[in-house]
């Protein structure tokens, strides 16, 4: 996690339009890509990360060089322990179509961030735009049409028009959803599959349960799409993600 997402987040905290200054909250910081963009583009502003998984907290807690200005805390988007309009901001890269209950974690982001202040989001385009993921799981249903039902183009709010769909049922003003596309560049074959292999995320826990057979087949099929001709040829494949913001509106 987070070699993508680090090609991401500059560009979300563009998108944002985010005040110089201020308390912004990162939602489901991961090992810290989002934070640190936040950190570097707004010199004085401060954040904080939080993250339900503690091993991720203590990693972007060691990965942090922005000691005074940003920090991390075990958290769930859904039941923030923050008080109303704590935040100036709220952004959140690549974590939305994981929450249970995203319309309450919306909510929360909404409660916690101050009337007239943004809160943002991202989401891989997990059907289409993002090729990474779609080649794995068409070889893999190609292979094994069960697999189907694993794909990760079921994921919710990862299609144009449904975050800005639930940030309007939210209450926020002046939504607006843009793609925002990447280049993933990788060295080689190995560069691109070996990962699979760490079992992170729904593609990896997929590769990482199947045979040895099953997983060399699969292997074959992903490498006959990319039609490199060679192991070590470099390669780049697009990537889009939603995005999304709002802006929390002030008191009748
Ligand atoms: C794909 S990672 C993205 C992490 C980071 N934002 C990044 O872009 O590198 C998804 C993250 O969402 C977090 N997450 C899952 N459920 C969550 C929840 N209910 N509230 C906050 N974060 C959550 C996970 O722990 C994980 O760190």
């Amino acid at each position: 996690m987070g070699r993508w997402s680090r090609l991401v987040a500059p560009r979300l905290v563009d998108f944002t339009g985010l005040p110089e200054t201020g308390r912004m909250l990162d939602v489901g910081s991961g090992t810290g890509s989002l934070a640190f963009a936040i950190a570097e583009r707004k010199a004085r502003a401060r954040v904080l990360g939080i993250d339900p998984a503690k091993e991720y907290v203590a990693y972007a807690a060691s990965r942090n060089r922005f000691a005074d200005r940003a920090s991390f805390e075990v958290g769930d988007a859904q039941r923030l322990r923050f008080a109303e309009a704590s935040f100036d901001a709220a952004l959140s890269l690549l974590v939305f179509n994981f929450i249970p209950d995203p319309r309450e974690a919306l909510l929360e982001l909404r409660r916690v961030t101050r009337p007239g202040g943004k809160v943002s989001a991202a989401v891989w385009d997990y059907g289409a735009g993002m090729r990474m993921l779609r080649i794995f799981w068409d070889a893999a249903v190609h292979k094994d049409p069960k697999a189907e039902k694993l794909d990760e183009k079921h994921m919710p709010l990862c299609r144009a028009g449904e975050l800005s769909a639930l940030w309007k049922q939210g209450g926020f003003k002046n939504v607006r959803e843009e793609p925002i596309d990447i280049s993933l560049r990788f060295e080689s074959f190995a560069d691109y599959w070996d990962p699979f292999l760490l079992g992170q995320g729904p593609a990896g826990s997929y590769a990482r349960h199947l045979e040895p057979d099953r997983l060399q087949a699969l292997r074959d099929e992903v490498q006959r799409v990319l039609s490199l001709s060679a192991e070590k040829t470099p390669f780049v494949l697009p990537a889009r993600v939603w995005s999304v913001r709002g802006i929390v509106p002030k008191p009748a």
